[in-house]
C-alpha cells in the first residue's frame, strides 16, 4: 500500500539536546527514451528533474540511449567514456547547479569494451560507477558484464549503493550492498517481465533493512520483430517494504519522497533479531 513519506526526529550526538528533523528527499524518473536519440533524452530527464527538487534522483537504465540494440556496432557508437563522456559531464553540470546527486543507467564504453553501467554524480564531480553484473538476455550480445565491485558511495545524506534492473533476481547483490553500509540502493531499470522486480525490490527492502528506488522506463521498442515492453512502476519502498511512492505502468513522471535514512541504519526486527547479526554464514553454502 502506498504510504505517505517518513520523516524522522533525531538526536544529534554531538548537540544531544538539538532534535533534528533528519530527512532526505529521494527521487526517481520515469520516462520513455526514444532509441538512439541521446541529447533529447538528456534534455527530457534534466526537465523532468528540474520539476521537484531531491538530494538523489534515480534516472532508468540506459536512459540515454534506449535499450534495444540490434547490433555491436551500434553500442559501441552509442557509448560513451565515463566520466569524459557528454553525458555524465552534463549530468555532473546539472548536479553542481541544482546541489543534488543522480544515478543514472547509460552504456559506456571503456577500451574496446561496453558495459551497461550507472554513474553517481553529484555537485563536487563524478563519483563512482557500476558495470551491471547479471546481463539479461539480448544484453549478453552487446555488453561485457560488469568487472568492478558493488559500489557505495556516502553522499552526505546517507551511504547510496548500486545495482541495474536484473541484478535484483539476486539477493546476493542487495546484501553485499548493505554489507558495506548502503541505507539507499538505487536501482536503474529497463524492466520487461510484468511484476518481479517490484515485488523482489520489496523482498530486498525488508531483508536488508534499506530503502530500494528502482526507476523503470515505460514504452515500448520494436527495433527487431520482437516488441519490448516495459513495465513502468517504478517505486520507492522503506526498510519495512512500504511501498511509498509507486507510478503508473505507462505515464512519465517524476515522484520524490521524504525519508529519514538512519531508519536504514537498524538492523533490529526485535530485542532478539537482527537482520545481519543474525545470519548463520556457517550454514551458507554459498
Ligand atoms: C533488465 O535487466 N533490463 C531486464
Amino acid at each position: 500500500m502506498a504510504r505517505g513519506p517518513q520523516i524522522g526526529l533525531l538526536i544529534d550526538p554531538f548537540h544531544p539536546f538539538k532534535l533534528l528533523f533528519s530527512t532526505m528527499r529521494i527521487g526517481y524518473v520515469q520516462m520513455e527514451p526514444i532509441f538512439g536519440e541521446v541529447r533529447r533524452n538528456l534534455r527530457h530527464a534534466k526537465n523532468m528533474m528540474r520539476q521537484q527538487n531531491a538530494d538523489l534522483w534515480v534516472l532508468p537504465e540506459l536512459f540515454a540511449t534506449g535499450y534495444q540494440f540490434t547490433a555491436q556496432e551500434e553500442a559501441t557508437a552509442l557509448a560513451e567514456p565515463v566520466p569524459e563522456g557528454p553525458t555524465t559531464q552534463d549530468l555532473i553540470t546539472f548536479a553542481h547547479e541544482r546541489r543534488c546527486h543522480i544515478v543514472a543507467g547509460l552504456a559506456e564504453s571503456h577500451e574496446s569494451n561496453v558495459y551497461n553501467s550507472a554513474v553517481l554524480v553529484g555537485p563536487s564531480g563524478f563519483l563512482t560507477r557500476y558495470r551491471k553484473v547479471h546481463l539479461f538476455s539480448e544484453e549478453k550480445c552487446w555488453f561485457t558484464p560488469g568487472d568492478i565491485p558493488f559500489p557505495v558511495i556516502d553522499i552526505g545524506e546517507a551511504k547510496v549503493g548500486m545495482m541495474i534492473c536484473f541484478d535484483h533476481f539476486f539477493p546476493e547483490v542487495a546484501r553485499t550492498l548493505t554489507l558495506q553500509g548502503a541505507q539507499i540502493i538505487a536501482h536503474p531499470a529497463n524492466l520487461v517481465m510484468p511484476v518481479y522486480a517490484q515485488l523482489t525490490m520489496r523482498a530486498r527492502a525488508i531483508e536488508n533493512g534499506v530503502f530500494t528506488v528502482t526507476a523503470n522506463r515505460v514504452g515500448s521498442e520494436a527495433r527487431t520483430d520482437k516488441r519490448l515492453r516495459f513495465t513502468g512502476e517504478s517505486q520507492i519502498v522503506s526498510p519495512s517494504g512500504d511501498i511509498l511512492v509507486q507510478s503508473s505502468k505507462d505515464k512519465q513522471e517524476a515522484r520524490v519522497v521524504k525519508i529519514d535514512p538512519a531508519v536504514a541504519r537498524d538492523k533490529s526486527l526485535n530485542p532478539y533479531n537482527d537482520r545481519l547479526a543474525d545470519r548463520r554464514v556457517d550454514f551458507y553454502n554459498l
